[in-house]
């Protein structure tokens, strides 16, 4: 079966679909190769394309007024904050905020695409996910949040499923986040280990 997304992006870079899963993956283990006997080279090198599918397609989603927009341009930073602020995060300064964003690989909310209602405003901001990375070997993702009373309907699995498949798609190998504790659940869900052969997360945070 074909998978809407895969197909897409494969298409759209001249790729037959078979060619996808053959021929761009050696190609991807002779770019990678390190020669690195350590966890982290063992990856690299045996960087395979992941059988991801998109669980709800853009179309179902667009039915129902929702939609995935790419890039950071149209974003209101104001609602932007005022979502990270009602999922505990905290609010950032508005250039600094766009800054990052600027800076990220990729960025990916989502807008509310039907007329106002008492609940919800037409092109309101639901959910936002964005990625840092080389383009190369590293992404990490980060700042996934979708506002609360938007939760637990698919929302938070549409931007990650959307962001994962983009990575790899671009080939990169080693995707990594920082899980809230009580979210480790949704990520275990996408695939993602905690103990990725042996290896801890670390981070040197300021205070
Ligand atoms: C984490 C968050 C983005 C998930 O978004 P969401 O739209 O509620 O998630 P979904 O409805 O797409 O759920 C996807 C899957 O994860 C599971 N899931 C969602 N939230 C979960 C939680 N808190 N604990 C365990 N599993 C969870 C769901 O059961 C669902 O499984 P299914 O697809 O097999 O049914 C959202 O809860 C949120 O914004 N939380 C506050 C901010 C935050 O903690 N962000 C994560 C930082 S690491």
């Amino acid at each position: 079966m074909r998978r809407d997304g895969f197909q897409r992006n494969a298409v759209s870079k001249g790729l037959g679909f078979d060619d996808f899963f053959t021929k761009k993956p050696d190609n991807r283990r002779q770019s990678f190769g390190t020669g690195q006997g350590n966890a982290i080279g063992r990856i690299l090198e045996r960087c395979k394309p992941r059988d991801l599918r998109l669980t709800k397609s853009n179309e179902k989603f667009r039915e129902e007024g929702i939609e995935f927009v790419e890039g950071y341009e149209d974003i209101d930073l104001h609602a932007l904050n005022e979502l990270f602020v009602q999922v505990k995060f905290p609010r950032r300064e508005p250039s600094r905020l766009r800054m990052a964003l600027k800076n990220s690989y990729s960025v990916l909310w989502i807008r509310y695409t039907k007329p106002s209602n008492r609940f919800v405003k037409q092109g309101q901001l639901l959910g936002f996910a964005r990625v840092i990375s080389d383009g190369v070997f590293y992404a990490s993702i980060w700042d996934v949040a979708v506002v609360p009373s938007w939760q637990r309907i698919g929302l938070g699995r549409g931007l990650m499923e959307r962001l994962l498949q983009k990575l790899v798609d671009d080939g990169i190998p080693l995707i990594t986040l920082y899980a809230e504790r009580d979210v480790v659940g949704l990520y275990e869900k996408l695939g993602f280990k905690s103990d990725q052969r042996g290896m801890t997360g670390m981070a040197y945070a300021l205070r």
